[in-house]
């Protein structure tokens, strides 16, 4: 019997993982995109296949999204893969790579403030427009992951937040555009796993969170698979947050 197909961009480490890893348990087919974390991303198929005989439960494609080339053979490698068109179409895009580096303004270049919009933005548009037939056909979604900056001034960071709020923007426009062909939602994480530079910000972060405490990935796993498989939600952004969005 055919499995319901995901493809999930930057699926092979941390957050992407957990949930390449979630929905792979839940019985979904997951392409996992890679730029880096190949090796990372076949371990993670090869065990779940072999924990859940399933043998395999996906797949691995490598593309750097900054390359048109690269993306545009990663789109004919997921129209022509053999699941999805024994599933008959595409039953979720999950938008989930991501750059995250502090530059202070003085120092941020046009270069850095286009890749960004490339990877948040531009990306997504493109996987969307490509996608939008073999989503249709499997009544599937978009899910994709932002983050809770909207509307605050993040210190070295407006590459980061302008170009996530871009595509937080884009996807609710997109839900009621494509309204009746697919649904479009986010999830928008709050502190999770900090990044290599931010260990020590983290810690301050976490202070004013509520719950007082960070995220697990699996949080965010959890959210995208209720909003994939949540068939009259559209339009909608879960913050998995402990709370933060609601006391800044
Ligand atoms: N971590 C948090 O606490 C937090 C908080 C708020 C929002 N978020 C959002 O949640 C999502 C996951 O967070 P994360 O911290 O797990 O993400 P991450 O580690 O910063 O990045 C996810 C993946 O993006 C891929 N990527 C980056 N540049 C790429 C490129 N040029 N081409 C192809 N792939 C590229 C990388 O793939 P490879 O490893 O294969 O190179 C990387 O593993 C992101 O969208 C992030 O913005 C996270």
């Amino acid at each position: 019997m055919s499995k319901p197909v995901v493809l999930i961009t930057g699926g092979g480490r941390r957050i992407g993982a957990a949930t390449s890893k979630l929905l792979m348990e839940s019985g979904y087919y997951v392409l996992i995109h890679v730029r880096n974390s190949k090796g990372l991303a076949e371990e993670l198929i090869q065990t779940h296949s072999v924990e859940n005989n399933c043998q395999p439960c996906g797949e691995v494609i490598v593309a750097d999204l900054t390359s048109d080339e690269e993306l545009n053979s990663m789109i004919t490698a997921v129209k022509n893969n053999p699941m999805l068109k024994q599933a008959g179409g595409l039953f979720g895009l999950i938008n989930n790579a991501s750059i995250y580096t502090p530059i202070d303004f003085e120092d941020l270049t046009l270069e850095v403030m286009r890749t960004n919009f490339r990877i948040h933005l531009e990306v997504p548009f493109i996987l969307t427009k490509q996608l939008i037939q073999e989503l249709t056909n499997s009544t599937g979604s978009i899910v994709s992951i932002i983050d809770t900056s909207q509307g605050r001034a993040w210190e070295g960071l407006s590459h980061y937040t302008s170009s996530k709020s871009a595509l937080r923007q884009l996807m609710i426009n997109l839900a009621g555009d494509l309204r009746n062909q697919i649904r479009v939602n986010c999830v928008a994480p709050g502190a999770i796993i900090s990044a290599d530079w931010e260990i020590e910000h983290f810690a301050s972060v976490l202070e004013k969170v509520p719950m007082g405490r960070s995220g697990k990935p699996i949080d965010i796993a959890n959210s995208v698979k209720f909003l994939l498989e949540s068939d009259h939600l559209s339009g909608q952004i879960i913050n998995v947050d402990g709370g933060w969005t609601i006391v800044e």
